[in-house]
């Protein structure tokens, strides 16, 4: 009966201390959240009291300046700038004439010089059935139809029995002339 009794008293008392301790804890937290709240306030009141300073004063007194803007803009300004052709530099800049680009002179190549760089890779060696130079035979009847045919089929490509004689020998380049000089040369050599 004592030992129970003992117990319960035990048991309310540590009831009591801690419901003191919670108490406590509940006071300093209020009291925690009231200064924090405070000091936010305050903090947002500093913020909001300089920048509508700020605005009053910089913006009208510095910023807006012409000088200060200038000097703005010359700090970012990009490294290089583009001029396209027509458009000038303006005064200040330095100006780089144009070198005019180098031209060659126009020449015109001789029958045996169009045959070594056109003609020889097929008509030297035969390829895709060309007739060669030193198969003389076969260049009588190419011979026969007469130089005009001979010149319009070096100019304009030619596909007869033999294969395939590409326009200009594939080289676009070629004045008719020149095509024409290396083809008086071809029959030169051939018909000897
Ligand atoms: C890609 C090879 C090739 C090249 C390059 C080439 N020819 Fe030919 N050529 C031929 C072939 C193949 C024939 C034969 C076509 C046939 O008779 O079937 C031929 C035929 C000819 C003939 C005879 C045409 C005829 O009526 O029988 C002449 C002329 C001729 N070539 C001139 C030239 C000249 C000039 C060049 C250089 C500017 C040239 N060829 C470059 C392949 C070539």
């Amino acid at each position: 009966m004592r030992a129970t009794r003992t117990l319960a008293g035990l048991q309310s008392k540590e009831h009591f201390l801690r419901s003191r301790i919670l108490n406590r804890d509940q006071k300093f937290f209020d009291m925690y959240s009231l200064v924090i709240g405070v000091l936010a306030l305050f903090a947002l009141g500093i913020y909001v009291g300089v920048s509508k300073l700020s605005n009053m004063t910089q913006g009208i007194y510095t910023t807006d300046t012409a000088e200060y803007q200038a000097a703005i803009a010359d700090r970012i300004r990009p490294v290089g700038q583009v001029y396209l052709p027509g458009e000038e530099a303006s005064a200040g800049h330095p100006q780089v004439a144009a070198a005019s680009p180098a031209q060659p002179v126009a020449t015109v190549l001789s029958g045996p010089q169009v045959y070594n760089e056109a003609c020889l890779m097929c008509h030297g060696t035969g390829i895709g059935g060309a007739p060669t130079l030193e198969n003389k035979e076969s260049w009588v009847p190419r011979i026969a139809q007469g130089n005009d045919t001979l010149y319009l089929h070096a100019l304009e490509g030619f596909a007869g029995q033999s294969g395939f004689m590409p326009p200009r020998g594939a080289r676009m380049d070629l004045s008719d002339d020149e095509v024409k000089s290396a083809v008086d040369y071809m029959v030169g050599q051939a018909g000897n």
